[in-house]
Formats: structure tokens, C-alpha cells, sequence
């Protein structure tokens, strides 16, 4: 399975932070963003990876990623993505990269401590969403359960006024390669891009997404209050002992 990291956009939730580099680079503690869903896929076994980004700072994250082998990442791509076309524009760029392979697409913003591995591992077909009981629901994707079979989403709701669930669709996705094939059939939406709710609601058509809930903290950093709640909870488990994903990646390198 190949590894995407959507970490393109301008950030502007986060002006004036993102005016002088990229959302993707700013610190959550210890770390610039990006590490986090880096090590989320390495810690799964995933190690070849694209990054597809955008903007003016784009540039600046070959200073601080460099070819990946300090973070575990084996081979590192990057794609650009020229305008402002959305998530799933943005995966549709990793096509080629995927080659005929499945694929587990994080967002350059998303930060989790769960172990995806047995979910990687375990994948066959079809698509895989992961979900995480929040507080504030309306900010994310949102499932709209079967009354009848809770286990069965009927439908994700991007950004609903009225949430069914206290459930969020994180921003980590396993897709199988038919995803591509999806994509290149969206029409953008009413903001004139191409939705990875689309996405997934294709999937969900086709009888064939599954879900399961995060076991472990997840939370976005695209607002201040998410970027400053996310460093909090990871100054407090560095605290706690947990290795930085240089640091653990380089542990497995020599091991
Ligand atoms: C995006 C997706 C949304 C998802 C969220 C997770 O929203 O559109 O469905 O719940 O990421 O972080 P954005 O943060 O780009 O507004």
C-alpha cells in the first residue's frame, strides 16, 4: 500500500501564521505538522510516500523533509497542486504514483497516536473510513447512520448544521485504486471543488465503504483552536515519554 499526505492549501484559518510558510510546517510542540501523519503512516508499515502540496511556500518543505529517511519514509514524492481544486483533486494527482496499488491518504493536518497497522494490514477492497468522537462534529465530514443497522452509513454530510452523530470522518482514508477512477468522474461542488465527502459517498453507492473509530486520540490543527489544543496533547504525552518521530523512526532504521 502506498502512503498520501494532502498538505496543500493556504492555511488561511491560521493567518498571520501562514502568511511566512506552509499550515503543514508550523509547529505542534516539538514538531512541524507534517511529521505527525508521516510517522501515522510509518508506524503502519507504509514508507513509500507522496506528499502533494501547493502554494507559494511550497519549497520549504524540502528543507525540512528532505528525501524522509530521518522520519523511516524509504521513498518520498512530491506533487503540486496548481490551484485551490480540493482534497480530492489533490489525491487524483497521485495516481501514477500509486501505480495499480491501494492507497492510505492522511491529511497534512490531521494528528492521531492510534495504530493503523492491523487496519493496513487487514485491507482488501473497497474503502476505509476512519472516524473519531468529537465535540464539535459540524466543522467535519459527518455519517448519517442506518436507523435500523447502526453499523451502516447511509451517508457523510460535509459539514452538516445539524450533525446525526457526535462522530467526525477524520482526514485518513484507505482507498482501493478504483478511487482514481471516482474521482476523474466528480463534478466540483457548489464551492468549486472536488470533495472527498464525493468520495466517499460513491463508495458508500457502491456498497462497499466499511468504517471503523480511531482507537486513540485524533484532532485536525487547522484553526487555533485545534493547533493549540493538538500541542497541548502532544507536550503532554512527550512528557509522558513518547519519542518524537524522528527519534523512533531512526530506533527502527538500526533495529
Ligand atoms: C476536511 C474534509 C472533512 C474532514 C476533515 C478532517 O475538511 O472535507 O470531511 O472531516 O477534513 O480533518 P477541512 O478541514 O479541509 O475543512
Amino acid at each position: 500500500m502506498k502512503g498520501i499526505i494532502l498538505a496543500g492549501g493556504l492555511g488561511s484559518r491560521l493567518y498571520p501564521l501562514t502568511f511566512a510558510t506552509n499550515k503543514h510546517l508550523l509547529p505542534i510542540y516539538d514538531q512541524p505538522m507534517i511529521y505527525y501523519p508521516i510517522a501515522t503512516l510509518v508506524n503502519a508499515g507504509i514508507d513509500h510516500i507522496m506528499i502533494v502540496t501547493g502554494g507559494p511556500h511550497a519549497g520549504h518543505f524540502l528543507r525540512v523533509l528532505r528525501n524522509g529517511k530521518h522520519l523511516g519514509i524509504r521513498h518520498l514524492e512530491y506533487a503540486y497542486q496548481e490551484n485551490e481544486g480540493g482534497i480530492a483533486e489533490a489525491l487524483s494527482l497521485c495516481q501514477e504514483f500509486a501505480g495499480g496499488d491501494d492507497v492510505c491518504v492522511i491529511l497534512g493536518d490531521n494528528t492521531t497516536d492510534a495504530d493503523i497497522r492491523d487496519d493496513v494490514e487487514g485491507f482488501t477492497d473497497g474503502a476505509l473510513l476512519f472516524l473519531a468522537s468529537v465535540s464539535d462534529p459540524e466543522r467535519f465530514g459527518c455519517p448519517v447512520f442506518d436507523p435500523g443497522d447502526s453499523s451502516r452509513i447511509l451517508e457523510i454530510e460535509e459539514k452538516p448544521d445539524n450533525p446525526q452523530s457526535p462522530y467526525a470522518v477524520t482526514g485518513l482514508y484507505i482507498y482501493d485504486n478504483r478511487v482514481f477512477d471516482y474521482i476523474s468522474r466528480l463534478a466540483p461542488s457548489d464551492r468549486g471543488e472536488l470533495e472527498i465527502t464525493d468520495v466517499n459517498n460513491w463508495y458508500i453507492r457502491d456498497d462497499s465503504l466499511r468504517w471503523t473509530v480511531l482507537d486513540g486520540y485524533w484532532s485536525d490543527a487547522g484553526t487555533f483552536e485545534s493547533l493549540y489544543r493538538a500541542g497541548r496533547f502532544w507536550a503532554e504525552r512527550r512528557a509522558a515519554g513518547v519519542e518524537r518521530a524522528d527519534t523512533y523512526s531512526a530506533t527502527a532504521q538500526s533495529g
